[in-house]
């Protein structure tokens, strides 16, 4: 009797693995009608799904110059610009660049300053930042910036508060920035002590000249330098 119940279970499960191989077989040859509509041959982007997180082909060129024309296109990026323009205006008028400068910005957002000095008419602009915004700003770590010594004329932040090593930030401009060079930096309004404090990171410059100026929506205050020693 035994033995006829291990017969009977043995073609059961015999019954159940040929069984889920087929269906296995049907699913694997079927092509999901949710997933591609044969009818398109090219794909349209939003028909186009990625094939894993890791896929980052939809992220085409296209759709980057689209998003910027949105981005660019807002007041608060216009504004922003502008106002960079302005300071950049009195720093040319001080002779502190030209539009033959190399000009670095660092932490430079999505490229609003890059895009002031190209608009200024400088060819030769290198903007960089922890996330990248193509094409204004390249990724790089302010704290260990991947250029030559001496590589630029003018190096400028706006954000010199939001540096996670203010000492280091400060020391990698230095070192890019060529003899007699100058570096521009702001950081949240203040005056006397703090300023000092700001002032004291820069080990191989003279200050030139501290102001509180606009920038974007707020007012900061800017500290310009000029590189004395290497
Ligand atoms: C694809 O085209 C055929 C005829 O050309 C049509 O019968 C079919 O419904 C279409 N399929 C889809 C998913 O649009
Ligand atoms: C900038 O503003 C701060 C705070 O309002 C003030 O203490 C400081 O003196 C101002 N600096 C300059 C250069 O005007």
């Amino acid at each position: 009797m035994d033995r006829y119940v291990q017969q009977f279970l043995n073609r059961l499960s015999l019954a159940s693995i040929i069984a889920a191989t087929f269906i296995l077989f049907v699913l694997f040859i079927r092509t999901p009608e949710t997933c591609v509509n044969p009818n398109i041959t090219k794909p349209k982007p939003h028909h186009r799904f990625p094939k894993s997180t890791c896929d980052f082909a939809h992220r085409s060129y296209t759709s980057i110059k689209k998003h910027n024309r949105r981005v660019w296109s807002t007041t608060a990026w216009i504004q922003t610009v502008v106002s960079f323009k302005s300071q950049f205006q009195t720093l040319q008028d001080k002779k502190l660049f030209t539009k033959h400068s190399r000009a670095l910005v660092v932490s430079a957002g999505a490229g609003q300053a890059v895009m002031a000095l190209k608009e200024m008419g400088l060819h030769d602009i290198t903007g960089v930042e922890v996330v990248d915004s193509p094409p204004l700003v390249r990724r790089a770590d302010p704290h260990s910036l991947p250029f030559f010594d001496n590589a630029f004329d003018l190096g400028f932040s706006a954000y010199l508060d939001r540096a996670l090593f203010p000492d280091r930030y400060v020391a990698e401009m230095e070192r890019t920035v060529r003899l007699g060079g100058a570096c521009v930096v702001a950081v949240e309004e203040c005056g006397g002590r703090e300023v000092e404090e700001v002032v004291k990171l820069f080990r191989k410059s003279k200050v030139l000249g501290i102001r509180n100026v606009t920038m974007g929506d707020e007012t900061r205050t800017r500290i310009v330098l000029r590189v004395m020693s290497d």
